[in-house]
């Protein structure tokens, strides 16, 4: 029996044993490939988001209690390196680590009163299962899929955006839900980073923006195997509530002190370069971290997307 996509990918995904992100598999096999996430890269990108806790927390009061969220925690870095960057707020801040599929320091759902939090979520909304739909001369068709192929079925639905004949296009209802809920629950802001267009037309447009990713590879075919392969999709923030602020991630990153923190880096290194410890070394790696996480055509072009409580 065919099922719709959105099924499909959770169960390709989330299955309790034999989806990809069940024990052992999905984050750990992602770390160790080719491509990595921005906390993953090292440390810098956490001492980053420091800097924006800390404005979070300046602009709540300063309060005597600061909880900090990361949804879709996976493995619980970020919030490790955002520790070890000694922000100010961390004498006030509670971390919590949320994820399904995560560890013993990760909760499995998101706190149920969010008043006065700051949540933080990295690849997580590209990762919630999402359908697909394809516009057809008589309308529109949805993706279904049974026995390892598709098949187009008409629907009623009419999504709230346009695109051309023939192409297709993902619907992230559960990204769009998940935000609203985080909103509902009274967060204070909430920063997700994701790789992503403006507009789900730009995306149709493009194309490319059915992603699959193995330990060493990307793939094109979300049906080959299912349970090995990570599904995932770009994001178009014209399906999502309307953001307070969206930048890419470079633009971020730089307008948070990427720049100033490896200047630091670079300065604390040449001073201790004839005899280099540890912290030295961590230093100096922050160059290289910066690279890699403001590359043009990587990282750096992942969008940043705020929502801010008004
Ligand atoms: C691509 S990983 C990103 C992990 C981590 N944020 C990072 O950047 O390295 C996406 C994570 O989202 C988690 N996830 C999936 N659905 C979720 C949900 N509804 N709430 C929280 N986390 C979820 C998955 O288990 C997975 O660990």
């Amino acid at each position: 029996m065919a099922e719709r996509f959105d099924y499909y990918m959770d169960r390709c995904l989330y299955h309790p044993t034999e989806g990809f992100y069940a024990a052992g598999r999905g984050v750990a096999g992602r770390r160790t490939g080719d491509f990595i996430t921005s906390p993953e890269v090292g440390p810098l990108f956490g001492a980053v988001i420091a800097r924006w806790l800390d404005a979070r927390w300046d602009e709540l009061g300063q309060p005597a209690n600061f909880t900090v969220v990361d949804a879709g925690a996976g493995p619980g870095t970020l919030l490790r390196s955002v520790e070890g960057a000694s922000p100010r707020c961390a004498q006030a801040w509670a971390p919590v680590n949320v994820d399904p599929n995560g560890n013993e320091f990760t909760q499995p759902e998101l706190p149920e009163s969010l008043e006065g939090c700051v949540v933080v979520a990295n690849e997580l909304l590209d990762n919630l299962p999402f359908r697909i739909v394809e516009r057809t001369l008589a309308g529109w068709s949805e993706l279904f899929v049974g026995e390892g192929e598709e098949e187009l079925h008409p629907t009623m639905y009419v999504p709230s955006f346009e695109i051309a004949l023939g192409r297709r296009a993902p619907l992230l209802e559960r990204a769009h839900q998940w935000v609203h809920e985080v909103q509902r629950r009274g967060a204070h802001s909430v920063l997700a980073f994701d790789y992503g267009a403006p507009t789900t037309e730009e995306l149709a447009n493009r194309g490319g923006w059915l992603r699959t990713y193995r330990s060493h590879q990307r793939g094109d075919d979300p049906l080959a195997n299912p349970g090995e392969w990570d599904i995932t999709t770009d994001v178009a923030v014209d399906q999502l509530p309307l953001p307070s602020n969206v930048q890419t991630q470079a633009e971020f990153l730089r307008a948070h002190g990427i720049d100033e923190l490896v200047e630091e880096g670079r300065a604390h290194w040449q001073a201790h370069a004839a005899r280099p410890d540890l912290e030295a070394m961590r230093m100096r790696s922050r160059i290289n971290e910066a690279t890699a996480l403001l590359e043009p055509t990587g990282l750096g072009s992942w969008l940043a997307i705020e929502w801010r409580r008004t």
